[in-house]
């Protein structure tokens, strides 16, 4: 296991159960974000997401739920995400231990999804659960989204008295569009399943406040750490691989180095590659002194 940390930031190199039971106290965390590895044989850098059997991808989650669980505070929140097939079985083991206040549905619009012989996947369920019903986070006005309804016609609602202009803004319901990360987003990193910073941000300014603690045990890119920094939270990040704590410690600034190699973002194929010049694409590069285009 190896511990970065920096200011208000950890970045943990290991194992996330070894992780939770030695390094993170009991009652310490406000907000966790928890998005495992699915069980549907993705590739995470050469380690495949999938157990032997149901039965064992699930005795494995519900070791890391229950850790998770001990070490939020009594009024902390939890999101959790995992596959559709997985969600139904969270569901009916956390609801006995906390009490699950939404069903989240994150649907995003993909043009990758072309199944022909069923219903294409668009989406993917995440639980908002709190420990404590009466005393939990909700920032409410942080999130308010565009009231579609009788706001954008200007209408006046006649039953209240006075009458009233509809609301312009509401708390978002309970399903959220946002774009996947795609190849060509500036937030784009080398991973099979990146969150967008955007699901990150409503997340973290709804349940908890500048200077709270936001765990993600799971980390990927660092995404949960990277929007609570920008957010001034504190944050406590677990990866098993080392080539996305690479990612982390770049994304988060903690440093500029890892083992004598220079921390630098990936070059994606257009941002470096000669571009043969014709009239409907001319308009959308600048070319560069070396010769080279890159997209506007
Ligand atoms: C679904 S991805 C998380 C993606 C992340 N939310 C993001 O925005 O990039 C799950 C991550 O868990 C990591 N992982 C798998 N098993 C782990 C374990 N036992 N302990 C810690 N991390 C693990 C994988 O390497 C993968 O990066």
């Amino acid at each position: 296991m190896k511990i970065f940390e920096y200011q208000n930031h950890k970045i943990i190199n290991g194992d996330s159960l070894e992780v939770l039971s030695n390094e993170v106290l009991d009652n310490s965390i406000d907000l966790i974000f928890v998005d495992p590895p699915y069980n549907i044989g993705k590739n995470f850098n050469g380690h495949k997401d999938k157990w032997a059997t149901d039965d064992d991808y699930l005795n494995w989650c519900y070791k890391w739920i229950d850790l998770c669980i001990s070490k939020l505070k009594p009024n902390g929140s939890m999101y959790i995400m995992t596959s559709t097939q997985f969600m139904p079985y969270f569901d009916i083991s956390i609801r006995k231990k906390m009490t699950i206040l939404s069903r989240l549905v994150w649907y995003y619009d993909s043009s990758g999804v072309q199944a022909k012989n069923y219903y294409g996947s668009m989406y993917e369920p995440i639980l908002f659960c709190v420990k404590n019903p009466d005393n939990y986070t909700f920032n409410a006005n942080d999130i308010l989204v565009e009231a579609k309804t009788g706001a954008k016609r200007k209408l006046i609602d006649y039953r209240k008295n006075p009458p009233q202009v509809y609301s312009s803004e509401k708390v978002p319901g309970n399903v959220w569009e946002f774009a996947r990360v795609r190849y060509r987003m500036d937030e784009y990193e080398n991973h099979p399943t990146q969150k967008p910073i955007a699901l990150l941000e409503r997340i973290i300014k709804a349940s908890s406040n500048v200077g709270d603690t936001v765990l993600d045990p799971f980390s990927g890119t660092f995404t949960t750490s990277f929007v609570a920094q920008q957010l001034g939270r504190k944050s406590i990040g677990i990866e098993l691989q080392e080539e996305y704590i690479k990612i982390g410690l770049r994304r988060l600034n903690l440093a500029e180095e890892y083992n004598g190699e220079k921390l630098q973002k990936e070059v994606r194929t257009f941002e470096n590659q000669k571009i043969p010049i014709n009239v409907q694409t001319l308009n959308l590069f600048d070319e560069q002194p070396n010769g080279t285009y890159i997209h506007k």
